[in-house]
């Protein structure tokens, strides 16, 4: 990774604290709020007429490819979506579960998640519950839920309440022996650490990228694979999201669903989101996935031994293999760690007697060490 001074420059915010809070919103990359920005620019200078509306949803069709090699998928099968939410509501619909089944989610999972599922109770799905030991869940215990009326293994790749990363290839394996949907919730690792949707045998995932692709609210995206696609008949739909989208057609009219995860997308978009994303993908692809993954690992593990060389308590530590960008630091005294945090310029997220600290390529070792005083 080329210089970090220099990557760091991009940042603003980066000037200001220490920031270890991606995991809560990241910052803007000069890059990502210049391409956000355009499209405000744009319409405060000149407005936004039919071509360029046209203009814009041809750029954001190409940027389909960028953002889904960022997961090794196809464009086809990426659909641009408000939130994380959306995406997992779509993932729970999409299965047709029958009264009866039911779907495996660790129960540290971020909250969207369980609902979109609970949601289902009412058609006589049922939840059952991976239970998770200190933040951790283990393989087997996903494994161990699973019975012959077992439909879905929903779960975070990284776990928002501990930051423990789970095994999508072994998971992805394991549902597809099975026949189970794979979905995977990937907001607290996308763009910090790879994932290749074919190797490890998603169905669909779903994201948020205000986090670790520092990107607007309001933006995220839904994958489907290809192998879904065929029968992923959407509850909603609208002009946006079908074939010819250009078409204002009279009765007597038809549905024409595209063939690709475009059909997910119902009305205008949030174009300056997008285009802030299509950037994020570009800077991803240029930092290069393996050294961002690398970095956000190595000051994971470096901030995991700082925090325990001084005496301080950590959930965990998990195994390397399920370490990710966030780590959770225990304190005892909201009020003074607050106030000693502040005076220390250190940004990260308090609450329930810990205190949630995120590492991305961007923070330092410096950065580090001036948590590990504050917390002292
Ligand atoms: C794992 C996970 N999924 C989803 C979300 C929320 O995403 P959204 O607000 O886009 O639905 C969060 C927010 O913290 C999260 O940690």
């Amino acid at each position: 990774m080329e210089d970090i001074a220099r990557i760091r420059e991009n940042f603003p915010a980066l000037e200001h604290s220490a920031y270890l809070d991606t995991a809560t919103t990241g910052p803007f990359h000069k890059r990502v709020h210049a391409a956000a920005t355009r499209g405000y620019d744009q319409r405060l200078k000149e407005g936004l007429s039919i071509p360029e509306y046209k203009e814009w949803a041809r750029f954001i069709d190409d940027a389909r490819v960028d953002v889904a090699s960022v997961f090794k998928a196809k464009a086809e099968e990426l659909a641009y979506t408000k939130n994380a939410s959306e995406g997992i509501n779509l993932a729970a619909r999409l299965m047709n579960l029958s009264p009866g089944d039911n779907v495996v989610i660790p129960d540290i999972s971020f909250p969207s998640n369980a609902y979109a599922l609970l949601n289902l109770q009412r058609e006589g799905v049922r939840v059952k519950w991976a239970r998770s030991i200190h933040g951790a869940v283990p393989f087997e215990e996903i494994t161990r839920q699973v019975d012959e009326r077992t439909r879905a293994v929903f779960l975070c790749h990284v776990e928002h309440a501990s930051g423990f990363r789970h095994d999508l290839e072994r998971i992805g394996a394991f549902c597809r022996g099975r026949n189970l949907f794979f979905h995977v919730d990937c907001t607290q690792s996308i763009m910090a650490l790879r994932i290749d949707v074919k190797a490890s045998n998603i169905d669909m995932m779903s994201s948020a990228v205000y986090k670790w692709p520092c990107c607007p609210l309001g933006v995220g995206f839904f994958y489907c694979s290809a192998r879904l696609l065929e029968n992923a008949i959407p509850e909603s739909v609208g002009w946006f999201g079908m074939e010819d989208r250009w078409d204002m057609p009279q009765p007597p009219i038809d549905i024409h669903i595209p063939g690709t995860a475009r059909r997910f997308e119902t009305g205008s978009p949030n174009f300056a989101g997008i285009f802030a994303l299509a950037e994020a993908a570009r800077i991803y692809r240029e930092l290069g996935p393996k050294n961002i993954e690398e970095r956000v690992l190595r000051l994971n593990t470096i901030l995991s031994e700082r925090l325990l060389g001084a005496g301080i308590g950590v959930l965990g530590p998990f195994q390397d293999d399920n370490r990710s960008g966030i780590l959770y630091a225990r304190i005892t005294d909201h009020e003074r760690v607050s106030a000693s945090l502040a005076a220390h310029g250190v940004r990260v997220n308090l609450g329930h007697g810990m205190a949630r600290i995120s590492t991305h390529y961007f923070n330092t070792e410096d950065e580090i060490d001036r948590l590990v005083s504050a917390l002292q």
